[in-house]
């Protein structure tokens, strides 16, 4: 069985959590800013998957729930998410926010919502001004969990 384990990411690793998300074919603007909780997975010591929550006012942003290719379909995604969901859970969090290209985030526990929510709920997360900077906004869809039940 391989060793996996899940561990709170520092600022030195800030490279690893940037190449998982390329890997996965993730935006890496202000990954691990000011203000953010990141985790990096390891298998055997090596780095498979990352994922971050760039905190709110009572929400959270949910960036880059990303596992390597190579490692997915195996239950890693599913640990990722949950993990990120207990700790917005613990910090009182009414309600966790995303954006994603492609996937169906239903799985998760996600229901679609229109991107003007989540502007209005969590607008100075790190991700958001990224987009704001460039003078884009994000692609895809955008999804809430709701933490209040
Ligand atoms: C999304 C992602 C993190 C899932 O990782 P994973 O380790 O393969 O996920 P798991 O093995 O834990 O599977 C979790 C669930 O997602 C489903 N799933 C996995 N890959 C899927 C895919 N490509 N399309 C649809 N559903 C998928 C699985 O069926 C599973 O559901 P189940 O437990 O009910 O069977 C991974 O595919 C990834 O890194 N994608 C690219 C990055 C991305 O789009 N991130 C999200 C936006 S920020």
């Amino acid at each position: 069985m391989p060793d996996i384990q899940m561990r709170l990411a520092k600022q030195e690793d800030k490279e690893t959590v940037t190449n998982v998300f390329r890997e996965a074919g993730l935006d890496t603007d202000a990954a691990l800013a000011n203000g953010t909780t990141y985790w990096v997975m390891e298998r055997d010591g090596q780095p498979v998957g990352a994922i971050g929550l760039e905190h709110g006012d009572g929400v959270s942003l949910l960036r880059g729930a990303a596992v390597m290719p190579s490692a997915r379909g195996a239950g890693l995604g599913r640990r990722l998410v949950m993990s990120a969901v207990e700790y917005a859970q613990g910090r009182g969090d009414r309600a966790i926010y995303m954006f994603s290209k492609g996937n169906d985030w239903g799985t998760f526990g996600f229901t679609q919502v229109p991107l003007a929510v989540v502007m209005g709920e969590i607008p100075d997360a790190p991700q958001i001004q990224a987009y704001r900077a460039r003078g884009d906004r994000p692609g895809g869809s955008t999804w809430m969990r709701d933490l209040s039940k």
